[in-house]
């Protein structure tokens, strides 16, 4: 055991766990924060996205040693603009469990891409698994988003 220090949704935290300890894992039952998803555990299906700085990452797939020092940012604290009210107006979430993943993942391309073409959103989103089959739905949430940016 040893204690990590990071930052969550901009609040410091110092954690004491197994250095090897899956980020999601610390996320769920440490810091009670259940939007991010357990669905592969494999790092293959998105649901457990977050950003680290400002990064997409799985972190079924991240160790709690490599997010020491670093910005971690769950649903919870994503607050993009826009993105979770197109969202809902598009329909996008049919059962929502990928949906914090693919918030994450939307919000991580927004960020590079402001203005992404339909291309590009499909692209960014390709490795997020929607069991309903909303795809479609979602990226026209997404370049909703995007086109009402400011
Ligand atoms: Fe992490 Fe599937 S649960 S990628």
């Amino acid at each position: 055991m040893e204690t990590v220090r990071f930052s969550v949704n901009g609040v410091a935290q110092a954690v004491i766990a197994a250095p090897k300890t899956p980020l999601l894992d610390v996320l769920r039952e440490q810091l009670q924060l259940k939007g991010t998803r357990f669905g592969c555990g494999a790092g293959e299906c998105g649901a457990c996205q977050v950003l680290l700085d400002g990064r997409a990452v799985p972190a079924c797939d991240t160790p709690l040693w490599a997010v020491a020092g670093h910005e971690v940012t769950t649903v919870e604290g994503l607050g993009w603009p826009g993105l979770r009210e197109a969202f809902v107006a598009e329909q996008a979430a049919q059962c929502g469990y990928c949906t914090s993943g693919m918030l994450i993942g939307a919000a991580a391309l927004l960020k590079r891409q402001p203005r992404p073409s339909e291309a590009e959103v499909r692209q960014a989103l390709d490795g997020h698994l929607c069991r309903c089959g909303a795809h479609n739905r979602i990226v026209r949430a997404v370049l909703r988003a995007a086109a009402a940016a400011p």
